[in-house]
């Protein structure tokens, strides 16, 4: 594993969104609420990105087919209990936020 940095902290603000691609690995930056979250960029459902799905309570819902995850623990809210959102610690490093992959 080794460290990759993602962002600038100065950067990142409520409505946030980058995509990236780390070791094969699709993931999406984002923030919401003042809390960045790391998710993979690949709904559980049938993998369509996440990149433009609707964030709104801490929740995001894939454009796809509606299936929404919360951004907190990445359990899937609707259509019910199923697949989970894979998410990623986040590390931060001097004015750097990141991740460990
Ligand atoms: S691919 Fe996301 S809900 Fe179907």
């Amino acid at each position: 594993m080794a460290f990759h940095a993602l962002e600038k902290l100065m950067f990142l603000e409520d409505g946030y969104r980058r995509e990236f691609v780390i070791n094969g690995i699709p993931l999406l930056l984002l923030q919401e609420g003042g809390r960045p979250q790391l998710i993979r960029n690949q709904c559980p459902h049938r993998g369509q990105p996440l990149t433009h799905g609707d964030v709104s309570n801490g929740v995001i819902r894939c454009p796809g087919h509606g299936w929404s995850f919360n951004l907190s623990d990445g359990q899937c809210r609707l259509p019910g209990p199923g697949p989970c959102l894979t998410r990623y610690a986040l590390i931060y490093e001097g004015t750097q936020i990141g991740v460990d992959l």
